[in-house]
């Protein structure tokens, strides 16, 4: 039998973090094997985001270990964590209203020496659309348009490891399924593993390889490919 080696790109063992003087997560444990997309679902308010936070380093890990890519990253910044390939999408999505696309594109472009150069055809490659709105301001994309520009200015850095975070939220079905589309793509290439945190079914049962449930700042359980297209199973981890 023919077994697969693949090296765990990411792992987070016992983490504790929050804001100011209470901890949202309490202990929480994940890891993901390089080329894997892997998912976290949990209703509303059970520390999804926080953990995508910590795990860029925009909170402080208060106790537990982050390694990336074979290397302790535990107390190292963000920017640290960005430049050794993390990247990531946020909830809001970030992007700038007044700039325009390709400006957006421009503010992603904070890694790497060849800041002129920037690899506007893989861009367009992935998301042609935003070719002939590179003029457009940000701010008059729809909803799911913006979350493709998000997208495409976190992979301008080629991150290893990209963490979205609820990439449907806000967006149309149709728009939904290009994106799950595009992450089976992204998947296809090897190149790139993703943590993705979702609610929307279509979008996990589409790409998930494994997910984590959570459940009041901790991993309650694990759901295999099997377990994420069971509705019920999936529903009972949900916001509904
Ligand atoms: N900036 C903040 N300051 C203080 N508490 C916060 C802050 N952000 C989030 N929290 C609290 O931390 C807890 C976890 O929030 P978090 O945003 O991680 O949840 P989530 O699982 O991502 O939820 P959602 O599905 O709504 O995005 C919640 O109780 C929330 O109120
Ligand atoms: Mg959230």
């Amino acid at each position: 039998m023919l077994t697969k080696l693949t090296m765990d790109i990411l792992l987070v063992e016992n983490v504790v973090a929050g804001y100011q003087s209470s901890n949202v997560l309490q202990g929480v444990s994940i890891s993901l094997s390089e080329g894997e997309i892997i998912s976290v679902v949990g209703r509303n308010g059970v520390g999804k985001t926080t953990l995508v936070r910590t795990i860029m380093g925009l909170l402080p890990v208060r106790s537990g270990r982050i390694e990336f890519a074979g290397k302790q990253i535990t107390s190292k910044a963000a920017d640290h964590r960005a430049r050794q390939g993390i990247g990531y999408v946020p909830q809001d999505r970030g992007i700038f209203p007044d700039l325009t696309v390709e400006e957006n594109l421009r503010m992603g472009r904070f890694i790497g020496t060849k800041r002129n150069s920037l690899d506007f055809e893989s861009v367009f490659n992935n998301f042609p659309f935003l070719k002939e709105r590179l003029h457009q301001r940000g701010g008059t994309l729809s909803g799911g348009q913006q979350e493709m520009l998000a997208i495409a200015r976190a992979l301008i850095n080629q991150p290893k490891l990209l963490l979205l975070d609820e990439p449907s939220d806000g967006v149309q079905p149709s728009i939904v399924e290009e994106i799950g589309q595009f992450l089976l793509q992204l998947k296809a290439t090897g190149e790139v593993t993703v943590l993705l945190v979702e609610q929307n079914f279509d979008l996990l049962q589409t790409v998930s390889d494994r997910a984590y449930a959570m459940e009041k700042g901790m991993v309650a359980d694990q759901l295999s490919v099997d377990d994420l297209n069971n509705d019920e199973i999936l529903a009972a981890h949900i916001a509904m």
